[in-house]
């Protein structure tokens, strides 16, 4: 645990842009809410504290936070405002002060710890007994710095920060912007933010101001420069949309370079928690939602859509197959095209290859469920289980009305319909006898010619 760190996250901002009832930082970005992936770069650099600043009415953003603290800011009047609810929650605390954004997804925690040491590198003209910089920012160079605020540097010092509606035409053409990261001694953050004053287009406190007031007192401040795909600030849809497209971008890379083969990476979309063995293949098209793992050796070809699925190693998945929460499969198992399983174990070696409806089941090992099968588990009121032995052989169109057991080894023929259970060894029939006319068919053929015939002459 790093003992000199607290880090403070702001998430109370009204996000007007994003024009949604949702609070702006539960928009999610590779299946889970943009504020996991901000909590999880501040996580890895194991500070003393993490504090969560919410809006008053944001108890689902406050349940985001969990397990760390959250202070509530009564009113959205501004980042450096925002900052001062967070100060009691910090007690006494004297070490670095991180501010993050919880609108800034692609955040690392490599560029937290840069930033970190930059704060902590001493300044020339340090003021006595002052420990580095009174703080340092995250800036990028951006083609299009208009979101942002920007950077004004004395040589390589951090004189000031404004942003765009606030600077002057000159200072509009600063590249380096302000990435919205900021490590902050934390002995002067209270003096500092108690001079924050709000004379700015918006009326707002601005953390940006801080700049200003330290280096007034004499203190320095430094920045450290990352890289712009980092730092998108998520204020409208359509930033969120360039957010998930670099996300996905990122985990593609990861998962590659951690053994997958993707024929085709800039269609295949992952969640943040997706988990791969070694040796997966996946296909074009096929899309990961939150909470699937994929064994060693696997591989899920074209147009598959999982989530909640833990697929064991070997299998085969796919083309077109679906998996919904919680779905296992057992190492080798079978899924083919239109399939579709919910909380369902498929066991080791057991196929489901064509067209099923495969839900809240348990499939025993090397069984086969043929082309068609339906597992009608729900009644209207409420769902029932399915559950089918080892070596058990399944025939097309069979529905399997839950709840049912059926045991090892049995035998349905194909177009059944079983609702009673079916002992070990046994064939189950269940459907309508052939009935044989021998030499109808050519009087049938004639009679349906001459209706046809007096038909078309009407
Ligand atoms: C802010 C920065 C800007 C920077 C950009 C980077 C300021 C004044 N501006 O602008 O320099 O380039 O981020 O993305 O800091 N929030 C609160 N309470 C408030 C206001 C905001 O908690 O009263 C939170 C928001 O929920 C959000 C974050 O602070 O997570 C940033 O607020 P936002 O309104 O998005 O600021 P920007 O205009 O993007
Ligand atoms: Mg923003």
């Amino acid at each position: 645990m790093d003992r000199s760190l607290a880090v403070i996250v702001l998430a109370a901002g009204s996000g007007t842009r994003m024009k949604s009832v949702l609070p702006k930082v539960l928009h999610k970005v590779a299946g889970v809410p943009m504020i996991s992936h901000v909590l999880a770069a501040a996580e890895a650099l194991k500070p003393a504290k993490i504090v969560g600043v919410v809006a008053p009415w944001q108890d689902a953003v406050a349940a985001a936070f969990a397990p760390h603290a959250t202070a509530v800011q009564a009113r959205p009047r501004g980042t450096g405002h925002a900052v001062m609810a967070a100060l009691p929650a910090l007690g006494d605390f004297a070490g670095d002060v991180l501010v993050m954004f919880g609108d800034t997804p692609l955040v690392t925690p490599h560029s937290l710890r840069r930033l970190l040491k930059a704060r902590r590198a001493a300044g020339p003209a340090r003021a006595p007994g002052k420990r580095g910089h009174a703080l340092a920012a995250m800036g990028f160079r951006s083609a299009d710095p208009r979101p942002y605020g920007r950077f004004v540097l004395d040589g390589k010092a951090l004189v000031r920060i404004v942003e765009t509606r606030d600077a002057s035409a000159a200072e509009r053409r600063i590249d380096l912007c302000n990435a919205g990261v900021m490590a902050i001694d934390g002995a002067a953050l209270p003096g500092l933010l108690s001079r924050l004053a709000n004379r700015n287009a918006k009326r707002e406190y601005y953390l940006t101001d801080l700049v200003t007031i330290a280096v007034g007192e004499g203190r320095r401040c430094t920045w450290a420069e990352g890289e712009e795909a980092e730092f998108l600030g998520i204020n409208t849809r359509a930033e969120l949309a360039a957010a998930e497209a670099a996300m996905q971008a990122r985990l593609r890379v990861r998962a590659m370079e951690a053994g997958v083969t993707l024929r085709d990476p800039s269609t295949v979309w992952l969640s943040a928690d997706t988990r791969f063995g070694r040796d997966v293949v996946i296909g074009p098209s096929v899309v990961f939602g939150p909470g699937v793992r994929v064994g060693d050796g696997v591989e899920i070809l074209g147009f598959c859509y999982l989530e909640g699925a833990d697929i064991g190693r070997e299998a085969i998945v796919g083309p077109f197959a679906r998996m919904r929460p919680t779905t296992r499969l057992g190492a080798r198992a079978h899924v083919g095209n239109f399939v579709e399983l919910k909380n369902t174990n498929l066991r080791q070696g057991a196929k489901a290859n064509h067209h099923a409806y495969l839900g809240d089941g348990d499939i025993g090992p090397r069984t086969n469920i043929g082309a068609g099968t339906i597992f009608v588990n729900y009644d209207g009121y409420a769902k029932w289980q399915t559950k089918i032995g080892a070596d058990a052989f399944i025939g097309s169109n069979a529905s399997l009305l839950a709840p049912l057991e059926i045991g090892d080894r049995v035998y349905v023929p194909a177009g059944s319909v079983i609702s009673n259970p079916v002992p070990a060894d046994a064939v189950a029939f269940g459907r309508a006898r052939q009935v044989d006319k021998p030499g109808m068919a050519p009087g049938l053929r004639r009679k349906l010619q001459a209706r046809a015939a007096a038909r078309s002459k009407r």
